[in-house]
């Protein structure tokens, strides 16, 4: 799939069909996320993957998102913060949570390139997942992803229009001021 085919079709699902998503194709696309910027290059990510339906099952309750059930593998996105705290301090804590957040969007964009399904979850109660899952405490989970095949197309969620995103040159200024005249021709291009 090109890329903005699959900025365009990626979505948040979760209602899936009952097929099982195959764990080579999410190991592709955790493969994928390894790709991203890291601080210092180093990437402190673990990913926790899920197959077993009863701790599926268990996750969803714990979780209190009953949806989750109906995947078939989860993959519970962990980092350990600590090498990166060692090195800058609170700063190094922001580093973990945005290359974390990078690398999440890496992994569910190519999860949608290879034809599969799934939804970034963030709201849950981290200790009754780590105890569960045998996390240890230092770790941070930074996502559940429940992955699967879509039961029903949905529409993909409106999104903010370009312009209401940008502001030029200063905080507030919403316009781009005409520093440029780009229907002049460019100088560099003028054969003398
Ligand atoms: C940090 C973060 C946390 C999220 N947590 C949840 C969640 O706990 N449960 C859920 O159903 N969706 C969750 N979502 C998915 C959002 O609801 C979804 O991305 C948003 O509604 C936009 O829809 P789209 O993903 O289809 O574009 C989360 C997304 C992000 C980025």
């Amino acid at each position: 799939m090109d890329f903005d085919s699959v900025i365009d079709k990626r979505h948040s699902v979760r209602a899936f069909k009952n097929k099982k998503a195959s764990w080579k194709l999410v190991l592709d696309a955790i493969d994928a996320a390894n790709q991203g910027p890291f601080a210092d290059n180093i990437n402190p990510l673990k990913f926790l993957i899920i197959e077993e339906q009863s701790t599926i099952d268990k996750v969803s309750e714990l979780s209190g998102q009953l949806w989750i059930n109906e995947s078939s593998i989860l993959v519970i996105v962990c980092s350990d913060d600590t090498h990166l705290e060692h090195l800058h301090g609170q700063r190094g804590k922001r580093y973990s949570r945005q290359q974390s957040g990078a690398a999440i969007n890496t992994f569910i964009l190519k999860l949608t390139d290879l034809g599969l399904s799934s939804c970034w979850v963030g709201a849950f109660t981290d200790d009754l997942i780590k105890q569960h899952l045998k996390i240890p405490g230092h770790i941070e989970i930074e996502a559940i992803i429940p992955i699967g095949y879509e039961k029903t197309k949905s529409n993909k969620r409106r999104k903010r229009p370009l312009e209401n995103t940008l502001n030029w040159e200063s905080w507030g200024s919403t316009k781009r001021p005409s520093l440029f005249n780009e229907d002049a021709p460019d100088p560099d291009l003028i054969e003398s």
